[in-house]
C-alpha cells in the first residue's frame, strides 16, 4: 500500500453501481440512501410493488423481484447491472417469523426460512459476480441470532449462521478476482418488519421493544447504524477485509 487517499475518495461511489435486495424498507432502504448519498447507482429489488415509489423518492432504480425465484433474480441482476457492471451487492432481504417451540416446527417452515435467508443469498452472489470482473464488494446481512441462538427463533438462528458460513466461503474463492465479501451482524433494529413481528415474537417470549435498547451503550437500534457500516465495507476504505463478520449491536452481544 504505497498511497492512502483522502478518506473523502475512498468512500465516493461516482460510477459505482449496486443491487440492494429489500432495499426500499427498514435496514435495506437506510443502506441505499446512504449507498446513493455516496453517489452510487442503486437498484431495489423486492417482491413488493409499493417499494417501486419508495424507490422513486429515493432516487434508485427499482427491480420487482421475488429473490427466490432464480427468473426474477437473474433479470433484477441484469437490470442492476445495466449491460455494464456491478460494483456492489447488499444481500439484505430477508424474514423473521417467530419460530415457536422446536417439537412444532414444520419442515416447511425451516425450508422457507432457508431458502430465502440462504440459498437466495448463495443464488444472488451467483449471479452478481458474473458482472464484476473489476472486483467487487458483497455484503451479506447476518444477524445477533447467529451468535447467541435463542428459544422461538431456531430456524432463524441457523439461517443466519449459515449466512456466516457462505461469505466465509466465498471470500476465499473470489478474493483472487477482487471481490470482498463481508457479513453484518445487527442487533435489534427498529424497522417495519420489527414492528411487524413484535407481537408474535412477544408470544415467543422475546419482547423486541424491551431488548431494543438492551446494550452497554443504551441506544435504540436505528437502521443508519447498519447502513453506515455497509456503506465502510462496501467502499475502499475496507480494501484489506474480506470474509469478516461485523456485529453492529450497541454492544448487546458483548
Ligand atoms: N430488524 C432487526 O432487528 C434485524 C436484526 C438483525 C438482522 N436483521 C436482518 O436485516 C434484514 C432486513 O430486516 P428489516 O427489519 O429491515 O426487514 P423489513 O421486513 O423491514 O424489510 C425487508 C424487505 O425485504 C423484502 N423482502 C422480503 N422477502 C423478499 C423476497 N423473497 N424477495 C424480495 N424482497 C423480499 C420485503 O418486501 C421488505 O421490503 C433481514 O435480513 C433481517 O433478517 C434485522
Amino acid at each position: 500500500m504505497a498511497t492512502f487517499p483522502a478518506i473523502a475518495e475512498m468512500i465516493d461511489l461516482t460510477g459505482k453501481r449496486a443491487l440492494v435486495t429489500g432495499g426500499g424498507k427498514g435496514i435495506g432502504a437506510a443502506i441505499s440512501k446512504r449507498l446513493i448519498e455516496a453517489g452510487a447507482e442503486v437498484t431495489i429489488a423486492d417482491m413488493d410493488p409499493d417499494i417501486q415509489e419508495i424507490a422513486n423518492e429515493l432516487s434508485a432504480s427499482f427491480a420487482l423481484c421475488d429473490i427466490t425465484d432464480a427468473e426474477q433474480l437473474g433479470a433484477a441482476v441484469r437490470h442492476a447491472a445495466n449491460e455494464s457492471h456491478l460494483d456492489i451487492l447488499v444481500n439484505n432481504a430477508g424474514i423473521y417469523p417467530p419460530t415457536g417451540p422446536i417439537a412444532e416446527v414444520s419442515d416447511d417452515f425451516v425450508t422457507k426460512m432457508l431458502d430465502l435467508n440462504v440459498r437466495a443469498q448463495y443464488s444472488a452472489s451467483r449471479e452478481a459476480v458474473n458482472y464484476m470482473s473489476s472486483g467487487g464488494s458483497i455484503v451479506n446481512i447476518s444477524s445477533i441470532a447467529a451468535l447467541r441462538g435463542g428459544a422461538s427463533i431456531t430456524a432463524y438462528s441457523t439461517s443466519k449462521a449459515a449466512v456466516i458460513g457462505l461469505t466465509k466461503a466465498f471470500a476465499n474463492e473470489l478474493g483472487p478476482k477482487k471481490i470482498r465479501v463481508n457479513a453484518i451482524a445487527p442487533g435489534i433494529i427498529d424497522t417495519e418488519g420489527l414492528a411487524e413481528q413484535g407481537a408474535a415474537l412477544k408470544e415467543g417470549g422475546i419482547d423486541v421493544y424491551a431488548a431494543i435498547a438492551a446494550n452497554p451503550l443504551k441506544i435504540s437500534g436505528d437502521p443508519d447504524y447498519i447502513a453506515r457500516a455497509t456503506l465502510f465495507l462496501a467502499s475502499d476504505l475496507a480494501e484489506f477485509i474480506t470474509g469478516h463478520l461485523l456485529v453492529v449491536d450497541g454492544g448487546s452481544t458483548a
